[in-house]
């Protein structure tokens, strides 16, 4: 089976990591698929986020990291995928996931979105609240893969 694991990565957090861990062994093989919306509302640009991706994930057997614009089911009916997988962290993410995956399956005539529960250790953790948190002077040094972490306090100055 081939799953495909899409989101913006902006960036990859540990969360998204833990996800991608538990998921690999369960479907074989794994797409991680940024999506590529022009930039417009992202922080860090996309060939940074594939990077970073790639050297988090470093190592990973049967993964790839792709990126992709347009319909996520178009994408992945295109890569032969079989599922869309999502995370679900908390409650709060429930209500846009069961629409998301609604209108998905509709579009794509059946294909389905399987969600795998956030370990509660990573469960308050999105990409956004880490550029928040560094904008503001705090540490995510444990929120984040290592490569993200240097990225984020080296390369790029959130407060612009
Ligand atoms: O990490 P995110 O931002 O929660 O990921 C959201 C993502 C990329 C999975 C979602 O925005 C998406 O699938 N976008 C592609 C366009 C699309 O297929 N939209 C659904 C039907 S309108």
């Amino acid at each position: 089976m081939k799953a495909l694991y899409p989101g913006s990565f902006d960036p990859i957090t540990n969360g998204h990591l833990d996800v991608i861990k538990r998921i690999t062994p369960i479907f074989g093989e794994v797409i991680i698929a940024v999506l590529n919306n022009n930039e417009k509302s992202n922080t860090i640009p996309l060939k940074d986020r594939l990077e970073l991706i790639k050297e988090s994930t470093k190592g990973m057997k049967n993964i790839s990291v792709e990126s992709f614009t347009g319909l996520t089911v178009v994408y992945a009916k295109s890569r032969n995928a079989n599922v869309i997988v999502r995370g679900l962290r908390a409650p709060s993410d429930f209500e846009y996931e069961l629409e998301m995956s609604q209108i998905n399956y509709f579009l794509s005539n059946g294909l389905e979105t399987l969600f795998i529960m956030t370990n509660p250790a990573y469960s308050f953790i999105r990409s956004s609240r880490v550029k928040e948190v560094i904008e503001l002077g705090g540490d995510v040094k444990e929120l984040v893969p290592t490569p993200v972490y240097k990225y984020l306090y080296e390369k790029i100055d959130l407060k612009k």
